[in-house]
């Protein structure tokens, strides 16, 4: 059962560009750093993230969006509460963070 995560992100005003880089980066990095606690290994399916370079409008105030896709409901849950690569990230980006969004789904699951 793939759940998709959707997280966006707001800076604080006082982030400096290269501060918002050095987030981006640790996020993505999260894909290899992410070690499932039982094979050892790598266990997130795909991470994508970049800047929004959206024409709609609709953006405001999120700058950067992240898309992270899991194998299992149970993957999910132990990125958002224990992995430790990610509870990492997650202090590092609070400093520099203003607002963060998200929102995971099941594709298909209305
Ligand atoms: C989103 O991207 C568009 C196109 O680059 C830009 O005009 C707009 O200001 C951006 N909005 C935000 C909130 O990043």
């Amino acid at each position: 059962m793939t759940i998709i995560h959707i997280v966006l992100f707001e800076w604080k005003s006082t982030a400096l560009p290269e501060q918002i880089q050095e987030a981006c980066k640790r996020m993505l990095a999260l894909s290899e750093q992410c070690i499932h606690p039982t094979s050892q290994k790598p266990y997130i399916k795909s991470f994508t993230g970049g800047k929004n370079n959206s024409r709609e409008g609709q953006a405001d105030p999120y700058t950067h969006g992240f898309v992270v896709e899991f194998e299992s409901a149970e993957d999910r849950d132990y990125y958002a509460f224990k992995d430790p690569a990610h509870q990492d990230f997650i202090k590092f980006a609070g400093e520099v963070a203003n607002g963060v969004k998200v929102v995971d789904y099941e594709p298909g699951k209305v």
